[in-house]
């Protein structure tokens, strides 16, 4: 271990403030299942803050608490109790009216955000994750479910109307896929689960839910708004070890549709466990290595500060960072200067200290893994140029910007998704265009420049490449309502509050041929109020 300064950036114990310290440590025994929030007495999974502090002994990481390590037997309670909850589209969840069904999510709305502090407050210890940043995730996320609401609410609407063609009456609405198991990943624990699994709800699905790996116990505050908002059986949160809970789950065969947030290899390995894979929608948002070009008239300073932020906002820990940057020969002294520069400017801290960008990284072996990733750059030719760039403390990395990187090493092709920047020169628009282009990636690119013809002849190849251009602005999933979506292996089926709403359920119709007789039936159905799904009611 390296440190990079005489004074450590890590806090005595004494020093901790006792307004964002967790006392005692959260011993989570709970979990749902079936309308019910089970004692777990069995194996449990202690939980290690990224954030240390200082002791005699050196540094320690800190112990926060602690959560089940359910086995088989409790994740197949769980498949149960949705199935049930579900009964092959029969279930009091699925056929409830889609008004009702908002009713239950708003008052998990209102009953999570009496948790905000808490969750926040998980959220800064478990990951590592700033409180302002932290802040974001947890209002962003309520805002999603408002807005997944009232998208919805216009798709009822336009569903409420019957289609005429070719003398074929029908309506056409939307209907649940079945059981949707959402795994969600650990740099957006709550948001990005949450993502899948508010439209996976609303459409009508029940739903297994299993936090991913690091980032758990910010979700047991929110067990008893979970119990009390939805049917028994609607929502089940399983813990564990992927082999002992997720491999039996996907195999059974009885999970109608996968979203997972993560790496395309557990991607793929999850897909292969279910015995026909043809049944299983999925939902998938994976790995990237979203590149930024430079171009020679870039105006300098914008640049640098978005791409600052693209590559090192929660320390590069995003899907959408930018992890990569090709810099036009002509302007590269200048913008690395100025890199170098901004970086250096960065705060760096513990999640609750104000303004502080840069913090401790809460993947085991991550400080490890960026090292190996820097020194084979260096042992190739680059180095890092800002200075104490690359330098570890336990768990926290200072921000390397490395130069110059090119085609063999492995901060080139590898996603780093940590404070490493990695700078590649070009003399030719062709060299970076091809990077793109044969990357195993494709979900977004940035590009700077101010020539509006260059730029836009940039742009058209770029789209069929990947799924946003960013001009002059970092790579970012938000506005929420906008599509988020790759190619290659980024990413399968779309996120965005209205298009999640379309993947987490499948079109269906009533059909009748329009004679009289037919004619005569729909409108008793309809004035009788008979059907919900045969209906002209309007959600207002
Ligand atoms: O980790 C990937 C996230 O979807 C990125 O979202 O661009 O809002 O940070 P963001």
């Amino acid at each position: 271990m390296i440190n990079p300064q005489p004074a450590s950036l890590f806090p005595t114990e004494d020093s901790l403030p006792q307004q964002w310290c967790i006392n005692p440590p959260l011993e989570q025994r709970q979990y749902l299942c079936d309308g019910v929030l089970h004692h777990w007495d069995g194996p449990v999974k202690e939980v290690l803050s990224p954030v240390c502090v200082q002791t005699d002994s050196g540094l320690r990481q800190v112990s926060i608490g602690s959560y089940p390590l359910l086995q088989e037997a409790q994740a197949m309670e769980a498949l149960d109790a949705a199935c049930r909850a579900y009964d092959n589209g029969r279930g009091l969840w699925p056929t409830m009216a889609v008004e009702q069904r908002m009713k239950h999510l708003e008052t998990f709305a209102f009953r999570m955000q009496e948790q905000r502090t808490q969750v926040i407050r998980l959220l800064m210890w478990e990951i590592g994750k700033s409180q302002a940043d932290a802040e974001k995730e947890f209002d962003r996320t309520v805002a999603y479910i408002g807005d997944t609401i009232d998208a919805l609410k216009d798709l009822d609407r336009v569903s409420s109307r019957f289609v005429i063609e070719e003398g074929v009456i029908a309506q056409i609405r939307r209907a649940p896929l079945g059981v949707v198991l959402c795994m969600g990943p650990y740099n957006y624990p709550l948001n990005e689960t949450f993502a899948t699994l508010i439209p996976a709800l609303i459409m009508g699905n029940a739903v297994l839910f299993k936090p991913p790996k690091i980032g758990v116990l910010l979700h047991q505050p929110l067990l008893e708004a979970f119990r009390d908002s939805f049917p028994p059986g609607v929502v089940n949160t399983v813990y564990g070890k992927g082999q002992d809970i997720i491999t039996p789950l996907m195999s059974s065969g009885r999970i109608d549709a996968l979203a997972f947030i993560g790496s395309s290899r557990v991607a793929d390995q999850l897909k292969r466990q279910h015995p026909r894979p043809h049944r299983l929608r999925s939902i998938l948002g994976l790995e990237a290595k979203n590149a930024a070009i430079v171009l020679a008239d870039a105006n300098l300073e914008q640049s640098v500060k978005e791409c600052v932020l693209g590559a090192l906002s929660f320390n590069g820990q995003r899907c959408t960072a930018l992890k990569i940057l090709f810099v036009h020969r002509d302007i590269i002294d200048a913008f690395l200067a100025r890199l170098g520069d901004a970086v250096s400017g960065l705060k760096a801290g513990m999640p609750w200290e104000e303004g502080v960008m840069l913090t401790p990284l809460p993947e085991p072996g991550k400080t490890d893994y960026l090292r190996e990733l820097i020194d084979d750059a260096c042992l190739q030719g680059a180095t890092v140029i800002n200075a104490g760039g690359g330098l570890v403390e336990q768990t926290f990395m200072a921000p390397a910007v490395v130069y110059p990187v090119a085609p063999g090493m492995r901060l080139y092709a590898e996603e780093q998704f940590g404070p490493v920047i990695p700078v590649v020169p070009f003399d030719d628009i062709e060299e970076p265009m091809r990077y793109v282009r044969e990357s195993n990636y494709g979900q977004q690119v940035s590009l700077f420049g101010s020539d509006a013809t260059t730029l836009a002849q940039l742009i058209d190849p770029l789209v069929n490449q990947v799924c946003r251009v960013n001009v002059n602005s970092q790579c970012q999933r938000g506005p929420d309502t906008f599509p988020f979506t790759g190619r290659k292996d980024s990413a399968e089926g779309t996120l965005s509050v209205s298009g999640a709403l379309r993947s987490f359920s499948i079109r269906t119709l009533v059909a009748a041929k329009q004679t009289e007789a037919n004619r005569a039936i729909i409108k008793s159905i309809l004035s009788e109020r008979s059907s919900r799904f045969l209906s002209t009611d309007f959600i207002l």
